[in-house]
């Protein structure tokens, strides 16, 4: 695992967007994206660089690595919503390219697998939770795992309640995710992190035993990992 340390957020993000700018430079790639806040300041880079620069998206496909289950694709806090107002509506992307899973059963996760099986993703973008979640992959997740669908935990449900009017209640009870597995299958992953409350899950990931109890702790088995981090998320290493 490559281990990039940066002073705060925004060098963070800047820090990723020169890992991805480097595969999107190649053309007629395929991004496997995420949401959260942890990107966000990536994707803000990714847009600056398209509108200053002309960088084009027209030959790139998306495919992203979850979504709730239970609301509409419309609905504000979807993950499908989060992309669009935070990078494709901004980009030249072709909308037809970019694809968010969804869906609430077995033969929807069959679906998106075989899409995913038909291309290979070249740079796999992720964020972690608090308790080392990658996409929805919970503490416990078999690291063979595919796209599923998800019970999220109490702690995952309570981080998210922030974009629920603070209302646990409102948050979705579970999502469909890419799983660990299919992760594993990208050519190239970049991880980005900030702020305290994710230190010890970075710490565990890149320095802990490769465990189920942190799902993260899987990257250690990849061959191509940037993990790029704020100093408060690297506070613990
Ligand atoms: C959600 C997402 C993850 C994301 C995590 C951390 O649970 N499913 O993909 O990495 O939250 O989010 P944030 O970056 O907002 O801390």
């Amino acid at each position: 695992m490559n281990v990039i340390v940066c002073e705060n957020y925004d060098e963070m993000s800047a820090k990723a967007f020169e890992v991805m700018k480097e595969v999107v430079a190649k053309g007629n790639v395929v991004l496997g994206l995420a949401t959260g806040s942890s990107p966000v300041g990536l994707y803000q880079c990714m847009i600056k660089d398209h509108e200053e620069n002309g960088t084009s998206y027209k030959s790139i496909r998306t495919y992203n690595l979850d979504e709730y289950v239970g609301i509409d694709r419309d609905n504000a806090q979807s993950y499908y919503t989060f992309m669009k107002e935070n990078l494709f509506d901004h980009i030249d992307i072709d909308p037809e390219n970019t694809h968010v899973p969804y869906g609430n059963c077995k033969e929807d996760c069959e679906a998106y697998e075989a899409q995913l099986d038909k291309v290979s993703i070249d740079l796999q973008l992720l964020g972690i939770g608090r308790n080392g979640h990658i996409g929805f992959n919970e503490p416990g997740t078999s690291f063979d795992e595919l796209t599923h669908i998800v019970d999220l935990t109490p702690s995952t449900i309570e981080a998210n309640a922030r974009f629920f009017d603070n209302d646990m209640n409102k948050v979705p009870k579970q999502a469909i995710s890419m799983g660990i597995g299919t992760i594993m299958k990208s050519k190239k992953i970049l991880l980005v992190a900030s702020g305290k409350d994710k230190a010890e899950a970075v710490k565990a990931m890149v320095e802990g035993p490769v465990t189920t109890d942190m799902p993260a702790s899987a990257l250690q088995n990849h061959p191509d990992v940037t993990v790029v981090v704020d100093k408060e998320a690297a506070g613990l290493l």
